[in-house]
């Protein structure tokens, strides 16, 4: 058999690696207390269900769906962003549905990335933004995020010679890995560096309703001229525990929109209808669950957090997203540390190398573990020692 040399050249997806050596362990009869995926433990709220049951029922929804989503699904986001961020969106031009987030990031370098174009990537960053681009041909530049830069991509720093080759800029805030995020200002200013430099910015935004402390994250499209030159991409998967639904959106510059919206109706054929209409009740229906949610989460931070420093571990405490990230004890390096913490004692953190060069001597911490077990985790965590010192 031949395959392409794209498919040759793929690396293991993140977690696939992680899973293995679960599973090895798990195959031995050891216990296994994992903070590696960002997948909420917490169920889909029962109104959202209830909306399930009722569309599956309806035949009209047992037929192919359009790709780029119902027409009422589409308004609800429209109608959702408006309510949240006060953006006006046209829900015909501007808004697409997509399976997921991870499909419409995937899918974009198609739309926007020709063989030996560079897309500017946040290094750490989610490995979807990288890998599409490795699948349209292109190749990645990444943006070191840490702590000096405040998270926060230098762009005035990218070579000259990069950016002549450059078609896209990929942001995510809140960010994964790191918990970062970002205001208004830095926003501006990328739409400023975007319109410079001939760029498209492809903003992901998945976290924006994951906040503690009583913080509201701005979306990209808030961005004074972002209509000009980007799309945001977001989802229900966080803000509504609706991982395993599968249904997402882009929103934003209509000609991108468009032209995903292209590439998508020749790949798939959309998200199964009475999917969309538990979106759509997720949308326009009552939020209590999200600041529920909310609480839950940031009082797993505030526990996680307390356990790392208590073991002299640095880490600074997210005011978004998912992630606690954190420096690997003093002489460890990322994936050392996790196949240390993992041997010792049964806990799993993921790698933060794996989500980029920068991401070297750092690991990531999920807060999607339900609470019994976090507190278990953390106190096998806690039994941790360095062979270091
Ligand atoms: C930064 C980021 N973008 C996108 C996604 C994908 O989300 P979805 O479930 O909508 O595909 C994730 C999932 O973990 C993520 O962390």
């Amino acid at each position: 058999m031949k395959f392409s040399k794209r498919v040759q050249s793929l690396p293991p997806y993140l977690f696939v690696q992680i899973s293995k050596k679960i599973a090895a362990r798990k195959a031995r009869g050891e216990e296994v207390i994992s903070f590696g995926i960002g997948d909420p433990d917490l169920s889909t709220p029962p109104h959202i269900i209830a909306e399930l049951v009722r569309a599956a029922h309806d035949p009209a929804n047992h037929r192919y769906p359009e790709s780029e989503g119902l027409p009422e699904y589409r308004k609800a986001v429209a109608d959702w962003y408006k309510k949240r961020f006060d953006i006006k969106l046209d829900s015909e031009k501007e808004v697409v549905s997509l399976i997921g987030a991870k499909e419409g990031i995937a899918h974009i370098a198609l739309c926007l990335i020709d063989p030996g174009d560079v897309a500017l990537v946040p290094d750490p960053g989610y490995p979807v933004y990288s890998i599409g681009t490795m699948l349209a041909g292109g190749e990645t530049y990444y943006l070191p995020m840490n702590e000096k830069n405040k998270f926060l991509p230098e762009l005035d720093s990218i070579p000259a010679s990069i950016l002549q080759r450059s078609k896209v800029l990929w942001l995510n805030y809140p960010n994964n890995p790191t918990g970062a995020t970002a205001e208004l200002d830095y926003f501006n200013y990328a739409v400023d560096f975007a319109k410079k430099h001939d760029l498209i910015i492809c903003h992901d935004g998945p976290y924006t309703e994951v906040a503690f402390d009583g913080y509201k994250p701005v979306s990209f499209m808030q961005a004074k001229g972002a209509m000009d030159v980007a799309i945001e991409f977001h989802s229900l998967s966080k803000s509504y525990n609706m991982t395993g639904w599968r249904i997402g959106m882009a929103v934003g510059n209509p000609d991108v929109i468009d032209a995903l919206r292209r590439i998508k109706s020749n790949m798939d054929s959309g998200i199964p209808q009475a999917i969309q209409h538990m979106a759509i009740k997720a949308l326009n229906g009552p939020q209590d669950s999200v600041a529920e949610h909310n609480r839950i989460y940031q009082a797993r931070r505030d526990k996680v957090v307390k356990t790392l420093r208590e073991m002299g571990i640095q880490t600074n405490i997210p005011k978004a997203s998912l992630y606690i990230w954190a420096h690997c004890p003093q002489g460890y390096k990322s994936a050392e540390f996790a196949e240390d913490i993992l041997e010792q004692v049964g806990v799993v953190v993921t790698p933060g190398n794996g989500y980029g060069p920068t991401g070297e001597g750092f690991f990531r911490i999920s807060l999607t573990i339900n609470d019994q077990m976090l507190d278990k985790g953390l106190a096998k965590f806690a039994q941790w020692k360095s062979k270091k010192v």
